[in-house]
């Protein structure tokens, strides 16, 4: 099988991309910059074309899109451009190549008034992020077969990435003082665990829209607790706040996350917890340290 990564340079791309690897699946990746990809951007499709013609992946899994969310509330046209028309154009390109879809979508299409959410529960996005992700994951399923796989909150031990945890550890490092929303509930998410899964489910060829997402359902501060309990620092650097006082661009959907039972009885098992996870980044932070 080949796969194809939109987005290998990311968090999750890369993540999937070393599994792919170890799976022995033949991996190609993209992004707009970096060597040893393809280059691709998804505002651009000329270059959407070029990768597939190079790759002529079975399986492609787009990852890639414009993730931060402020900037995506302050430049509506590119995050819709990036978010939503890319994705259609992906999802173009593998109907023609006959190749299955997974498309990484979020639970930001949610309002956050009444989480956690399952698969069905009507949709609801506060903020340009949300609402261009949902048109990218309309689009990714109008292909037949195509899976959309909502997530949240994903983190890593990966310095090239500014997921929650290495912020973490940096201001833990720099003793920076972190402000920490406190109203935000959701559930996070190990990204090794989120790619296994979605492998997994891709290789039994599941579609629709699928959550994967640790089991933990709490604040991000108790996760920022939970994660200090776990690496053995001192939480004092962090600062709990009530969203609306950290002055963002966007607005967050507070009581989000998501439910597992379908993503459960497809794999006849869910996510490991996040204790999990914590541990194995400690040992890596003693590691290095
Ligand atoms: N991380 C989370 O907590 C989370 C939660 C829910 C959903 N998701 C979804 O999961 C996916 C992956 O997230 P992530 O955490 O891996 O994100 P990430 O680390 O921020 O990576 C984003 C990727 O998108 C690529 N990209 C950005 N703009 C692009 C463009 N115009 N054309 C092509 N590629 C572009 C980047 O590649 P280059 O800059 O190298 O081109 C990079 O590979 C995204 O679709 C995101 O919406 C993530």
């Amino acid at each position: 099988m080949k796969a194809l990564i939109i987005g290998a340079s990311g968090q999750i791309g890369g993540t999937l991309a070393a599994l792919c690897v170890r799976r022995r699946i033949e991996v190609y990746g993209t992004s707009r910059k970096g060597q040893g990809f393809l280059y691709l951007d998804l505002a651009d499709p000329v270059s959407i074309k070029d990768a597939f013609e190079k790759s002529t992946p079975d399986l492609v899994l787009l990852c890639s899109a414009m993730t931060h969310v402020d900037n995506c509330e302050r430049d509506p046209e590119l995050a819709r451009k990036v978010n939503a028309a890319g994705p259609a154009l992906v999802a173009e390109e593998c109907r023609r190549a006959g190749s299955k879809l997974v498309y990484f979508s979020t639970e930001y299409v949610f309002d956050g008034t009444s989480g956690p959410y399952g698969e069905g529960d009507p949709v609801n996005p506060v903020s340009v992020y949300g609402r261009t992700k949902l048109e990218g994951e309309r689009a990714a399923l109008g292909l037949k077969g195509a899976l959309a796989v909502r997530t949240t909150v994903v983190y890593s031990h990966n310095p090239a990435s500014k997921n929650f945890i290495m912020q973490l550890i940096s201001n833990h490092r720099s003793k920076a003082a972190m402000r920490v929303p406190s109203d935000q509930f959701s559930n996070p998410t190990y990204a090794a665990d989120l790619a296994a899964a979605v492998l997994d489910l891709a290789e039994k060829d599941a579609s629709g829209i699928y959550n994967v997402v640790g089991p933990d359902w709490l604040s991000r501060y108790d996760f920022a607790l939970k994660a200090c309990a776990a690496f053995g620092f001192d939480p004092a650097f962090l600062e709990p706040k009530l969203t609306a006082e950290l002055g963002q661009a966007a607005l967050r959907p507070l009581k989000a996350g998501l439910k597992t039972e379908k993503l459960a009885r497809k794999l006849g098992r869910g996510l490991p917890p996040a204790d999990d996870s914590l541990r194995k980044i400690a040992g890596i932070i003693k590691q290095y340290e």
